[in-house]
Protein backbone atom coordinates (compact mmCIF):
# COMPACT_ATOMS: atom_id res chain seq x y z
CA UNK A 1 0.00 0.00 0.00
CA UNK A 2 1.25 3.72 -0.86
CA UNK A 3 1.17 6.13 2.30
CA UNK A 4 0.98 9.65 1.47
CA UNK A 5 -0.15 12.82 4.17
CA UNK A 6 -0.64 16.29 4.75
CA UNK A 7 1.31 18.06 7.44
CA UNK A 8 0.11 21.36 8.97
CA UNK A 9 -0.44 23.04 12.36
CA UNK A 10 -3.16 23.25 12.33
CA UNK A 11 -4.89 20.55 9.95
CA UNK A 12 -8.12 19.61 11.23
CA UNK A 13 -9.62 21.56 8.10
CA UNK A 14 -7.64 20.18 5.41
CA UNK A 15 -9.94 19.45 2.86
CA UNK A 16 -6.82 17.47 0.87
CA UNK A 17 -7.66 14.00 2.16
CA UNK A 18 -11.14 14.04 1.00
CA UNK A 19 -9.93 15.15 -2.67
CA UNK A 20 -7.33 12.35 -2.62
CA UNK A 21 -9.20 9.75 -1.20
CA UNK A 22 -11.63 10.22 -4.45
CA UNK A 23 -9.11 9.80 -6.61
CA UNK A 24 -8.16 6.61 -4.71
CA UNK A 25 -10.97 5.73 -4.88
CA UNK A 26 -12.01 6.51 -8.16
CA UNK A 27 -8.60 4.65 -9.52
CA UNK A 28 -9.14 1.86 -7.08
CA UNK A 29 -5.60 2.08 -6.19
CA UNK A 30 -4.35 0.26 -2.72
CA UNK A 31 -3.46 3.45 -1.12
CA UNK A 32 -3.98 5.92 1.72
CA UNK A 33 -3.41 9.86 2.39
CA UNK A 34 -3.67 11.25 5.72
CA UNK A 35 -4.26 14.04 7.91
CA UNK A 36 -1.30 14.75 10.15
CA UNK A 37 -0.84 17.18 12.49
CA UNK A 38 2.54 18.29 13.33
CA UNK A 39 3.77 21.50 15.43
CA UNK A 40 6.54 23.78 14.28
CA UNK A 41 9.18 21.83 16.70
CA UNK A 42 8.17 18.65 15.59
CA UNK A 43 8.86 19.15 11.70
CA UNK A 44 12.12 18.53 11.01
CA UNK A 45 12.06 14.86 12.20
CA UNK A 46 8.72 14.27 10.86
CA UNK A 47 10.41 15.16 7.02
CA UNK A 48 13.30 13.29 7.99
CA UNK A 49 11.36 10.43 9.31
CA UNK A 50 8.71 10.12 7.26
CA UNK A 51 9.81 7.12 4.90
CA UNK A 52 10.38 4.93 7.99
CA UNK A 53 7.03 5.31 8.48
CA UNK A 54 6.18 4.03 5.41
CA UNK A 55 5.02 7.22 3.82
CA UNK A 56 6.19 7.67 -0.18
CA UNK A 57 5.78 11.69 0.15
CA UNK A 58 3.20 14.38 0.83
CA UNK A 59 1.90 17.52 1.12
CA UNK A 60 2.92 20.50 2.95
CA UNK A 61 0.84 23.16 4.47
CA UNK A 62 0.86 26.53 6.90
CA UNK A 63 2.68 27.18 8.98
CA UNK A 64 5.74 24.85 7.45
CA UNK A 65 6.20 25.68 3.54
CA UNK A 66 8.89 27.70 3.57
CA UNK A 67 10.98 25.59 6.60
CA UNK A 68 9.97 22.20 5.05
CA UNK A 69 11.87 24.32 1.58
CA UNK A 70 14.64 24.48 3.26
CA UNK A 71 14.59 20.73 4.48
CA UNK A 72 14.57 19.14 1.20
CA UNK A 73 17.72 18.02 -0.67
CA UNK A 74 16.31 19.05 -3.90
CA UNK A 75 13.78 21.65 -4.97
CA UNK A 76 12.37 22.49 -8.20
CA UNK A 77 12.35 25.52 -10.17
CA UNK A 78 8.74 26.67 -8.83
CA UNK A 79 9.27 25.99 -5.06
CA UNK A 80 12.96 28.31 -5.71
CA UNK A 81 10.67 30.98 -7.25
CA UNK A 82 8.27 31.27 -4.49
CA UNK A 83 10.30 30.46 -1.23
CA UNK A 84 8.62 27.48 -0.05
CA UNK A 85 7.62 23.91 -0.99
CA UNK A 86 4.19 22.18 -0.71
CA UNK A 87 4.85 18.60 -2.27
CA UNK A 88 7.31 16.46 -1.26
CA UNK A 89 8.33 12.72 -2.78
CA UNK A 90 11.23 10.93 -2.26
CA UNK A 91 13.62 9.89 -5.18
CA UNK A 92 17.40 8.10 -4.90
CA UNK A 93 16.73 8.50 -1.02
CA UNK A 94 16.54 12.30 -1.85
CA UNK A 95 13.86 14.23 -0.46
CA UNK A 96 12.43 16.16 -2.99
CA UNK A 97 10.14 19.61 -3.05
CA UNK A 98 8.01 21.17 -5.41
CA UNK A 99 5.06 23.77 -4.97
CA UNK A 100 2.10 23.33 -7.00
CA UNK A 101 0.24 26.06 -6.26
CA UNK A 102 1.12 28.10 -9.74
CA UNK A 103 0.11 24.90 -11.72
CA UNK A 104 -3.25 25.07 -9.65
CA UNK A 105 -3.60 28.96 -10.28
CA UNK A 106 -3.13 28.69 -13.96
CA UNK A 107 -4.55 25.27 -14.81
CA UNK A 108 -7.77 26.49 -12.83
CA UNK A 109 -8.09 30.07 -14.96
CA UNK A 110 -7.11 27.63 -18.29
CA UNK A 111 -10.32 25.88 -17.06
CA UNK A 112 -12.81 28.64 -15.83
CA UNK A 113 -11.28 31.52 -17.77
CA UNK A 114 -10.07 30.49 -21.11
CA UNK A 115 -7.54 33.12 -22.65
CA UNK A 116 -7.36 34.90 -19.22
CA UNK A 117 -3.10 35.19 -20.00
CA UNK A 118 -3.74 37.24 -22.87
CA UNK A 119 -3.52 40.42 -21.06
CA UNK A 120 -1.15 43.34 -20.66
CA UNK A 121 -1.39 43.90 -17.02
CA UNK A 122 -2.32 41.76 -14.06
CA UNK A 123 -3.63 43.60 -10.87
CA UNK A 124 -2.85 41.40 -7.22
CA UNK A 125 -3.88 42.16 -3.86
CA UNK A 126 -1.83 40.78 -1.08
CA UNK A 127 1.62 40.09 -0.87
CA UNK A 128 1.69 37.40 1.83
CA UNK A 129 3.06 33.24 0.73
CA UNK A 130 -0.01 33.05 -1.43
CA UNK A 131 0.76 36.42 -3.23
CA UNK A 132 4.50 34.56 -3.95
CA UNK A 133 2.59 31.70 -5.94
CA UNK A 134 0.18 33.89 -7.88
CA UNK A 135 3.16 36.37 -8.85
CA UNK A 136 5.44 33.08 -10.13
CA UNK A 137 2.43 31.85 -12.29
CA UNK A 138 1.67 35.16 -14.20
CA UNK A 139 5.52 35.28 -14.87
CA UNK A 140 5.39 32.18 -16.27
CA UNK A 141 2.73 32.72 -18.53
CA UNK A 142 4.18 36.32 -19.22
CA UNK A 143 2.18 38.97 -18.24
CA UNK A 144 4.21 41.86 -19.00
CA UNK A 145 3.11 44.39 -15.81
CA UNK A 146 1.94 42.62 -12.50
CA UNK A 147 0.66 45.66 -10.04
CA UNK A 148 0.81 44.63 -6.44
CA UNK A 149 -1.33 46.27 -4.07
CA UNK A 150 -1.07 45.59 -0.26
CA UNK A 151 -1.80 47.25 2.92
CA UNK A 152 1.43 47.32 4.02
CA UNK A 153 3.28 48.71 1.06
CA UNK A 154 6.91 47.37 2.24
CA UNK A 155 6.06 44.22 1.90
CA UNK A 156 4.66 44.70 -1.47
CA UNK A 157 7.94 46.83 -2.10
CA UNK A 158 10.07 43.36 -0.92
CA UNK A 159 8.14 41.04 -3.34
CA UNK A 160 8.65 43.23 -5.89
CA UNK A 161 12.54 43.49 -5.48
CA UNK A 162 12.35 39.59 -5.35
CA UNK A 163 10.48 38.90 -8.49
CA UNK A 164 12.10 41.86 -10.75
CA UNK A 165 10.98 45.62 -12.48
CA UNK A 166 7.61 43.85 -14.20
CA UNK A 167 6.24 43.54 -10.73
CA UNK A 168 5.41 46.83 -9.48
CA UNK A 169 4.12 47.91 -5.68
CA UNK A 170 1.27 50.20 -5.25
CA UNK A 171 -0.68 51.34 -2.23
CA UNK A 172 -4.83 50.66 -1.80
CA UNK A 173 -5.72 54.13 -2.51
CA UNK A 174 -4.38 53.90 -6.09
CA UNK A 175 -6.45 50.74 -6.71
CA UNK A 176 -9.79 52.73 -7.82
CA UNK A 177 -7.15 53.90 -11.03
CA UNK A 178 -5.66 50.80 -11.19
CA UNK A 179 -8.07 48.76 -11.31
CA UNK A 180 -9.42 50.09 -15.26
CA UNK A 181 -6.58 49.20 -16.62
CA UNK A 182 -6.24 45.46 -15.42
CA UNK A 183 -6.90 42.52 -17.39
CA UNK A 184 -6.75 40.43 -14.52
CA UNK A 185 -7.47 40.98 -10.88
CA UNK A 186 -6.62 38.18 -7.91
CA UNK A 187 -7.29 38.60 -4.29
CA UNK A 188 -4.50 36.59 -2.62
CA UNK A 189 -5.62 38.12 1.21
CA UNK A 190 -7.60 36.20 3.83
CA UNK A 191 -10.00 39.45 2.99
CA UNK A 192 -13.72 37.89 1.80
CA UNK A 193 -13.41 34.67 3.88
CA UNK A 194 -15.90 33.87 6.29
CA UNK A 195 -16.12 35.45 9.10
CA UNK A 196 -13.20 38.43 8.03
CA UNK A 197 -13.90 41.82 6.24
CA UNK A 198 -14.76 41.37 2.68
CA UNK A 199 -12.57 43.32 0.19
CA UNK A 200 -13.05 46.55 -0.11
CA UNK A 201 -12.48 47.46 -4.32
CA UNK A 202 -14.91 48.82 -6.51
CA UNK A 203 -15.17 47.20 -9.80
CA UNK A 204 -17.23 49.46 -11.76
CA UNK A 205 -14.38 51.13 -13.60
CA UNK A 206 -13.21 47.58 -14.74
CA UNK A 207 -12.83 46.73 -18.54
CA UNK A 208 -15.34 44.22 -19.24
CA UNK A 209 -13.03 41.40 -20.46
CA UNK A 210 -11.30 41.60 -17.31
CA UNK A 211 -11.32 38.12 -15.53
CA UNK A 212 -11.69 38.62 -11.31
CA UNK A 213 -9.91 35.42 -9.32
CA UNK A 214 -10.65 34.71 -5.51
CA UNK A 215 -7.98 32.56 -3.54
CA UNK A 216 -10.64 32.52 -0.96
CA UNK A 217 -13.60 29.21 -1.23
CA UNK A 218 -15.06 29.64 1.84
CA UNK A 219 -17.52 30.88 0.93
CA UNK A 220 -17.54 30.38 -2.93
CA UNK A 221 -18.40 32.79 -3.89
CA UNK A 222 -16.63 35.75 -2.22
CA UNK A 223 -18.10 39.30 -2.03
CA UNK A 224 -15.60 40.48 -4.63
CA UNK A 225 -16.74 37.48 -7.07
CA UNK A 226 -20.08 37.99 -6.15
CA UNK A 227 -19.75 42.12 -7.44
CA UNK A 228 -17.53 40.62 -11.22
CA UNK A 229 -20.03 38.51 -11.78
CA UNK A 230 -23.13 40.85 -10.86
CA UNK A 231 -21.20 43.33 -13.26
CA UNK A 232 -21.26 40.78 -16.24
CA UNK A 233 -16.98 40.18 -15.77
CA UNK A 234 -15.56 36.87 -15.78
CA UNK A 235 -14.72 34.57 -12.65
CA UNK A 236 -12.53 32.10 -11.22
CA UNK A 237 -13.20 30.41 -7.59
CA UNK A 238 -10.43 29.45 -4.91
CA UNK A 239 -12.21 25.72 -5.06
CA UNK A 240 -10.68 25.29 -8.18
CA UNK A 241 -7.07 26.17 -7.49
CA UNK A 242 -7.30 23.52 -4.09
CA UNK A 243 -7.97 20.70 -6.23
CA UNK A 244 -5.73 21.78 -9.74
CA UNK A 245 -2.67 22.03 -7.29
CA UNK A 246 -3.31 18.59 -5.88
CA UNK A 247 -2.83 17.03 -9.44
CA UNK A 248 1.00 16.51 -9.58
CA UNK A 249 1.78 15.18 -5.82
CA UNK A 250 -1.36 12.38 -6.37
CA UNK A 251 0.52 11.78 -9.82
CA UNK A 252 3.90 11.58 -7.99
CA UNK A 253 2.81 9.07 -5.06
CA UNK A 254 0.38 6.99 -6.97
CA UNK A 255 1.66 6.86 -10.25
CA UNK A 256 -1.63 8.41 -12.33
CA UNK A 257 -2.45 11.74 -13.00
CA UNK A 258 -5.85 12.52 -11.99
CA UNK A 259 -8.55 14.81 -13.84
CA UNK A 260 -10.24 17.58 -11.94
CA UNK A 261 -14.28 17.74 -12.98
CA UNK A 262 -17.40 18.43 -11.74
CA UNK A 263 -17.50 14.57 -9.88
CA UNK A 264 -14.46 15.60 -8.13
CA UNK A 265 -16.29 19.61 -7.45
CA UNK A 266 -19.06 18.64 -6.36
CA UNK A 267 -18.18 16.00 -3.79
CA UNK A 268 -15.50 18.67 -1.97
CA UNK A 269 -18.29 21.09 -2.09
CA UNK A 270 -20.84 19.11 -0.66
CA UNK A 271 -18.52 18.56 2.45
CA UNK A 272 -17.84 22.16 2.20
CA UNK A 273 -21.46 23.06 2.52
CA UNK A 274 -21.78 20.21 5.24
CA UNK A 275 -19.35 21.96 7.45
CA UNK A 276 -21.00 25.33 7.11
CA UNK A 277 -24.76 23.95 8.16
CA UNK A 278 -23.79 23.11 11.89
CA UNK A 279 -22.60 26.81 12.18
CA UNK A 280 -25.54 28.71 10.81
CA UNK A 281 -28.15 26.54 12.47
CA UNK A 282 -26.24 27.73 15.20
CA UNK A 283 -26.16 31.19 14.30
CA UNK A 284 -29.56 30.89 13.65
CA UNK A 285 -30.43 29.80 16.63
P1 LIG B 1 -0.63 34.04 3.14
O1 LIG B 1 0.66 33.35 3.37
O2 LIG B 1 -1.82 33.13 3.18
O3 LIG B 1 -0.64 34.89 1.91
P2 LIG B 1 -0.01 36.20 4.96
O4 LIG B 1 1.42 36.03 4.69
O5 LIG B 1 -0.44 36.40 6.37
O6 LIG B 1 -0.87 34.98 4.42
O7 LIG B 1 -0.55 37.41 4.06
C1 LIG B 1 -1.83 37.86 4.17
C2 LIG B 1 -2.06 39.01 3.18
O8 LIG B 1 -3.37 39.52 3.42
C3 LIG B 1 -1.11 40.18 3.37
O9 LIG B 1 -0.89 40.79 2.13
C4 LIG B 1 -1.91 41.08 4.31
O10 LIG B 1 -1.56 42.44 4.24
P3 LIG B 1 -0.33 43.02 5.12
O11 LIG B 1 0.93 42.65 4.39
O12 LIG B 1 -0.56 44.48 5.17
O13 LIG B 1 -0.43 42.36 6.47
C5 LIG B 1 -3.30 40.89 3.75
N1 LIG B 1 -4.32 41.21 4.76
C6 LIG B 1 -4.71 40.42 5.79
N2 LIG B 1 -5.67 41.06 6.51
C7 LIG B 1 -5.88 42.25 5.91
C8 LIG B 1 -6.76 43.37 6.16
N3 LIG B 1 -7.61 43.37 7.21
N4 LIG B 1 -6.71 44.43 5.33
C9 LIG B 1 -5.87 44.43 4.26
N5 LIG B 1 -5.01 43.41 3.97
C10 LIG B 1 -5.03 42.35 4.78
Amino acid sequence: MRKAFVIGWPIAHSLSPDLHHFWIDRHAIDGSYEKIPIEPKDLDSFIRGFSDKGFVGGNVTIPHKEEAFRLCDVTDDHANAIGATNTLWLENNCLFGSNTDSYGFSTNLDDQAPGWDEVDTALIFGAGGASRAIIHAIQQRKIPRILLANRTRSRAERLAAHFGPDVIPADMQEVPTLVKGAGLIVNTTSLGMTGHEPLEVNLHNAAPECVVSDLVYTPLETPLLAQARKLGLRTSDGLGMLLHQAVPGFAKWFGIEPEVDQALRDHVLEILLRRDEPKSEIEAG
